[in-house]
């Protein structure tokens, strides 16, 4: 049986790429899903799916910009499972561009989502994870947290961070509480996630990049691998990129 049977597992972003196939991935392991983002209808549709398949999973419509909406998504899956076992923060945007073009609300938006919501979603499942002395929180950063190109300052910037701050949670919780940390790196993965980028400039550049990228599922079983160690294993950080991705 898979250590993730009846595992309680939150993901944020789950109407589309990357969580959605997360969230496929992990209920065929029988993980208790809490599904999260903005898209009602597409969170139903993957709850639908998951609950016809013989999974269990519940959604709640959740802006992770909002402190209040991810303190109410805890509150929700305790209410509905008892319980979280797991977060995997992967709510984000990325509408790369020249910082010449001061695009200041993408900016915003990008350090809003890609850094407050993951830090949201830690504060949302903390308390709880550290009265259990046990948790995982699974926080998902990109190739760009780990190389800066140009159109990526910003977008680096807030992946950076994310690594920044899993890599202090990691430290400050592993001997304390035994809660794990995981960073997730992807490269170039085929999801809707070129489809915020308004610089023309930069999507000429990132189109010959996704030409070669690969599909959300391989990332969905790094998750799965690094929730599914014993948890006395912690998986620190993966990178996962197209094989001819060379930066
Ligand atoms: N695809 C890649 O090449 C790649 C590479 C490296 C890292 N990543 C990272 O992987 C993660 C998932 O991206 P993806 O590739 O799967 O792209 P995607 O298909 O565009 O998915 C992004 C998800 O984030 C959600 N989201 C955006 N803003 C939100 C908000 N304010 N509140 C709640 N949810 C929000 C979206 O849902 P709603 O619009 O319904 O809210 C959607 O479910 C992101 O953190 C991204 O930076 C992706």
């Amino acid at each position: 049986m898979s250590n993730l049977q009846d595992q309680v597992v939150i993901i944020t972003g789950a109407s589309s790429g990357i969580g959605e196939e997360t969230a496929k991935e992990l209920s065929s392991k029988g993980a208790k899903l809490v599904l999260a983002a903005r898209r009602e209808e597409r969170l139903k549709d993957l709850a639908d799916q998951v609950n016809q398949g013989g999974g269990q999973a519940v959604y709640k419509t959740t802006d992770v910009t909002s402190y209040e909406e991810m303190e109410h998504l805890a509150e929700f899956a305790i209410e509905e499972f008892g319980q979280i076992d797991a977060i995997v923060n992967n709510a984000g945007l990325m509408p790369l561009s020249y910082l010449n073009k001061q695009k200041v609300k993408e900016w915003d938006q990008m350090i809003d989502v890609n850094i407050k919501g993951v830090l949201y979603g830690i504060s949302a499942v903390l308390p709880h994870m550290r009265e259990r002395k046990q948790g995982h929180i699974i926080n998902v950063s990109s190739v760009a947290g780990h190389v800066v190109f140009p159109g990526s300052a910003v977008y680096s910037g807030t992946k950076f961070a994310v690594r920044a701050i899993t890599d202090g949670l990691r430290m400050e919780e592993s001997a304390e509480s035994k809660i794990r940390a995981t960073i997730i790196s992807p490269g170039a993965v085929s999801t809707e996630l070129t489809s915020t980028i308004t610089d023309e400039d930069v999507k000429g550049g990132v189109e010959d990049l996704y030409e070669e990228a690969i599909k959300p599922d391989s990332i969905a079983r790094t998750i799965r691998y690094a929730l599914e160690e014993p948890g006395e294993v912690a998986i620190n950080e993966i990178v996962v990129r197209p094989t001819n991705q060379s930066m």
